[in-house]
Parts: structure tokens; C-alpha cells; sequence
């Protein structure tokens, strides 16, 4: 074995003892001869590989091409399957999971002879899921995002993943889009393998760890089918082996700086408001202190540069052939931290310098970006007081400061059942309220914040209100939507005490969200106001309940806070 690095995989499979021949024997039977056990770096491949996670059904194969790179660069490669989870098809929301699959993650890779990581990932909820359970570990850590789709072709136009199922059900209600179109776009918004190729939660996820300096650069924005997609892989696969050489671990490249950059780079790709959630919670993993208020500091100012949906027109196949990331990167190099360490050793500055851009229809310039300020806002009052955010970039702009009227619904059920009543008692002007979508109160804290406005509105050509809720919204959506309130409404925050005909002050410029009901009147409400029954009394829901934390803490279990190192002493035998 070479000495100049420590192989924690030589604590099973480097001893001619009781528990070397263990560890070694059975793992023989898959046929791995002698010299892969003794002195190379033995690399785990996460795999969130899942047929029921479709947008991560091509990462069997990926693995395939990173154990290519591995073994060529003397790594030993082994792939592990975890918690895979499918934002189209699981309910209530696979938010509900993030923390478990981190789990199991973190536990997976704790408990086995790994000395490196590369993390496969796609949806939404697999990126920052693998992140936050391998920065539990921090060990040498890579991540090989699965890439998005190629851009939706509708009737010879681009459609894109997410936002055109918002707008086609909208003009369903509107009465301008049939069931026939509906289920026609169906097949023509999903035409290969890959994540969603908006500038949905999927991409800024994607986006997001090439920012922070977890993927070789330019990773991102490789379409799925692309076959550079498939070279990024096997790079990553050698790169993984020199960072064990070089004990260059998660927490080397996961600094405040790499945080800081990564809100930064956000902002000016026009990505989604899940960013804050994850973002957070990997960072309370990692050990770096990072809060809500960070992302309005650093983020609301920085301008637009990419002109992706849902904020813009293109797509991110258009974004990869227009140079994807590392151009963007480029132009911000004097705003960002240049030195932030990244995978392969060098500066992120670095790594782009000088990047061509190929159309600058869909990568603006500094000088003239797409608009001026592209962050997320971070509001305050008395509604939301510990927080609730905004993404102004992807509202019509009007509504930003506005003084409404409350038409509450009490849960999901109540809304579905009376939004489209014609005999609901709501104009354009009315504020839309949501309660019980929180992380506690749903639970798993889902993507309705972005509420379908009335049919009865929609029909009126109305396509814009104030929404206000402590859900999320996905990232291909758009609107005037305050998301993330808290403290949330199942837990007693003051967006439970809203009734019907309350007015209500939102001023995004001033950052404030208030409700115009005194102190003393919200007293008596609180003393009236009973919680909500629990919503399990056994499992992991019931777990989940007791112990997910508000959405500025990042959602993560209040127990998992930090990481546990990578040690394990006891033997099982
Ligand atoms: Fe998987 Fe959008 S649903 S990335």
C-alpha cells in the first residue's frame, strides 16, 4: 500500500486477520481479484438510480462509465443503491423523504470501506438528499449530476418541463387549451432521459454543486443523452481516485466562500426558491453558519444573466450550447469568491476563465443583463416572523407592493373544493391565503404554494395574484407567490390566526408581509385557536412531525445537525 495517503477501506480490507478475510471473502464472490483489496482507493458510487425516479432512469448506466474512469485512474469501484426519490410521482411530496434518503446515505457510506464518493444525482430531491447525508461523513466527495433533458418540442415550439404543465393547466381553465392538446404536450415535454431542462429546482440543484465546486466544471448543463455528458462521467471516475490521494474532502470545497458563491451564481441564473431550503440544510451538515437573511443579502441584487424558463424563453440544452455555467461564472469573477476551492484542485475562477459564449441571446452580459436584480427577497412582519421569501424576477412585477384582502383557505382540501365555486367571494385584488402546507402541517411542506388562480379570474384574463402560503413552489413555476412562511400555521405562527376579510400589506421593496390586525385581536385569536390533529401516530411521519425544523433552519431533523465524521471502530463480529 502506497503510505502517502490513509486508506480508511484498509481498516477492512487490508488486515490477514478473522475480519480481513470477512470482508474480503464474501466480496470475492463477485469475482474482484486479490489486488483490488489491497492499496487502492476504493471509490463508493451512490446511485440514485430508480425506475420510479424517471428523470434518474439513465444512472445505471452512468455508473457503468464512472467505474470505467475508476479503474483506469487504480481506484476500486463500488456501486450502492439508495433512497431514490421521484418528484412526479410520489405523494404527498418527496420532500417528506429528503431527510430520510440523507439518511441513508450518510449511514450507507459511514458503515462500508469507502474512501471516496461519487454522488449520482438528477432530481430534484436526490441532489441535495446525497449531499446532505455525505457532508454528515465528509469524505473525498464528487458529484456527477445526471444532466436534463433535451428541450421539449411542442407544434413546433419549445415547451418546457414544469412551466408548460402551469400554463397548459391554466388555459385548460381558461378554456383556451383542450384535454386533446393537454395530453398531446404530455409526451412532447419529455423526449429523453434527464431531469427537467427549465430552470426548474432540478437545474438549480445542478447548477447549484457546480457553484459550490462539487462537479468537474461545466458539468451541469450537459443534456442527459449527450455524450460529453458520458465523458464527464469517466473524468469524474478518475478525479474521485486523486482526491482520495489527496485527502481533498467535502468540507475542503463546502466553505462559507463556496456557500456565498453558490447564492450568488443562483441569483444570476434565475433559480428556484427550493435552493434556500437545501442549501441550508447542507450547510448546517457541513458546519458552515448560513441563514436565511445571507440569500437577500448577497442574492436580491445580482442581476439576470440567463434567459431560461420559467424566468425567460430558452432551455437548458440551449444553456449547455451557449457554455453553460462556467461562462456565467466568468462574467461574475469579480463578485464572487475567484479562489473558492473546487473539485479538481483549482480556483472556480480558474476553472472558466475566459469561456467563450456562443449566443448571447440566452447568456446576457453584465452590461446588459436580462434584468437588473434577479434574487429571492427575504420578507419579514408580522405574518412571517421568523421569514417567508419571494422570487420577484418571476412575478409580473405589479403586485410587488400590494394591500389586499385575505380569502383563506384552511387546508389543500378546502382549496381544491372551493377555488373554482363560482360563488367564491374573491376579485383580482383579494390575497390568496394557504395554511396548512407547512413542513409539519402537510406534512413535507409540498409544492402548492403557487396556487391556480380561480377559473372565474382566469377566464377574466387574470393571470397574476399575491398568493401567500408555508409550502414551497416548484422552481418551473411562476407568480406573485410568498412562500415559506414561518413560523408555519400548524404549529401556531400567525399565518393560522388569518380570517377571511383581513387585509393584508405585502411590500416586497420594503421586505415586509403584514397583516393588518392588531396585536391585542391576534392575542384572542391565538387563545382560541387550537393545532391541528396529528397527522400519524407511528412510522417515520410521526418521526418527522417531532422532529423537521422551519423552513429558515433548512427543514433538516433538529438531530442531524452537523455530521458524525467517518470512524467507525466497532467490528460486527
Ligand atoms: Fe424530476 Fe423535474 S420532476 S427533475
Amino acid at each position: 500500500m502506497d503510505k502517502k495517503y490513509y486508506l480508511r477501506s484498509s481498516e477492512w480490507f487490508g488486515k490477514d486477520d478473522k475480519m480481513g478475510f470477512v470482508h474480503r471473502s464474501w466480496m470475492r464472490n463477485q469475482g474482484h481479484p486479490d489486488h483490488m483489496f489491497r492499496g487502492r482507493p476504493v471509490i463508493g458510487i451512490c446511485n440514485t438510480w430508480s425506475d420510479l425516479t424517471p428523470c434518474n432512469g439513465h444512472l445505471r448506466e452512468f455508473a457503468e462509465i464512472v467505474k470505467r474512469g475508476v479503474y483506469e485512474a487504480g481506484g476500486f469501484p463500488l456501486e450502492f443503491p439508495v433512497m431514490s426519490l421521484g418528484e412526479t410521482i410520489m405523494k404527498p411530496t418527496t420532500m417528506l423523504w429528503r431527510n430520510l434518503a440523507s439518511m441513508d446515505v450518510e449511514e450507507t457510506i459511514r458503515a462500508n470501506p469507502l474512501d471516496g464518493i461519487v454522488l449520482l444525482t438528477g432530481c430534484d430531491k436526490t441532489t441535495p438528499s446525497t449531499l446532505m447525508g455525505a457532508a454528515s461523513v465528509n469524505l473525498p466527495t464528487i458529484v456527477v449530476p445526471g444532466g436534463p433533458m433535451l428541450n421539449g418540442k411542442f407544434r413546433g415550439k419549445e415547451i418546457g418541463s414544469g412551466t408548460a404543465t402551469w400554463q397548459l393547466s391554466e388555459g385548460l381553465k381558461a378554456g383556451t387549451v383542450s384535454t386533446k392538446d393537454l395530453l398531446e404536450a404530455e409526451v412532447c415535454s419529455a423526449r429523453s432521459a434527464g431531469h427537467c431542462m427549465t430552470m426548474g429546482t432540478a437545474s438549480t440543484m445542478a447548477t447549484m454543486v457546480e457553484a459550490l465546486g462539487l462537479t468537474l466544471p461545466g458539468a451541469s448543463a450537459i443534456p442527459a443523452v449527450d455524450s460529453r455528458k458520458k465523458v464527464m462521467a469517466h473524468l469524474s471516475g478518475n478525479r474521485i481516485v486523486e482526491m482520495v490521494k489527496e485527502g481533498l474532502r467535502m468540507s475542503d470545497i463546502l466553505t462559507r466562500e463556496a456557500f456565498e458563491n453558490a447564492i450568488k451564481i443562483n441569483s444570476a441564473v434565475g433559480g428556484s426558491t427550493n435552493l434556500i431550503i437545501h442549501m441550508i440544510a447542507i450547510a448546517r451538515r457541513i458546519g458552515v453558519n448560513l441563514e436565511l437573511d445571507d440569500f437577500d443579502r448577497l442574492g436580491s441584487d445580482m442581476p439576470l444573466l440567463l434567459n431560461l424558463m420559467p424566468a425567460g424563453e430558452f432551455l437548458m440544452e440551449d444553456f449547455y450550447y451557449a457554455g453553460g455555467l462556467p461562462v456565467i461564472i466568468d462574467q461574475l469573477k469579480n463578485q464572487i469568491h475567484s479562489k473558492a476551492i473546487t473539485v479538481n484542485g483549482k480556483g472556480i475562477c480558474e476553472n472558466s476563465k475566459d469561456t467563450p459564449c456562443y449566443n448571447r441571446d440566452v447568456i446576457a452580459t453584465l452590461d446588459k443583463p436580462l434584468k437588473e436584480k434577479a434574487g429571492i427577497a427575504v420578507l419579514k412582519g408580522n405574518l412571517c416572523e421568523k421569514g417567508a421569501v419571494i422570487k420577484p424576477s418571476a412575478t409580473s412585477g405589479e403586485l410587488l407592493k400590494h394591500r389586499g384582502r385575505a380569502v383563506v383557505f384552511e387546508t389543500i382540501e378546502d382549496y381544491h373544493a372551493r377555488i373554482d365555486d363560482p360563488d367564491l367571494d374573491i376579485d383580482e385584488t383579494c390575497i390568496m391565503v394557504l395554511k396548512g402546507v407547512g413542513p409539519v402541517g402537510y406534512p413535507g411542506m409540498p409544492e402548492v404554494g403557487n396556487m391556480d388562480l380561480p377559473e372565474k379570474l382566469i377566464r377574466k384574463g387574470i393571470k397574476d395574484m399575491v398568493r401567500i402560503s408555508d409550502g414551497r413552489m416548484s422552481g418551473t413555476a411562476y407568480g406573485t407567490v410568498v412562500l415559506h412562511v414561518s413560523p408555519e400555521s400548524s404549529i401556531g405562527g400567525n399565518l393560522a390566526l388569518v380570517q377571511n376579510g383581513d387585509m393584508i400589506e405585502l411590500d416586497v421593496h420594503k421586505r415586509s408581509l403584514n397583516l393588518e390586525v392588531s396585536e391585542e385581536e391576534l392575542q384572542k385569536r391565538r387563545e382560541a385557536w387550537t393545532p391541528p390533529e396529528p397527522v400519524a401516530d407511528r412510522g417515520y411521519v410521526k418521526m418527522f412531525v417531532q422532529h423537521v425544523e422551519q423552513a429558515e433552519n433548512g427543514c433538516d431533523f433538529d438531530f442531524l445537525k452537523g455530521g458524525s465524521g467517518s470512524e467507525v471502530s466497532r467490528e460486527p463480529h
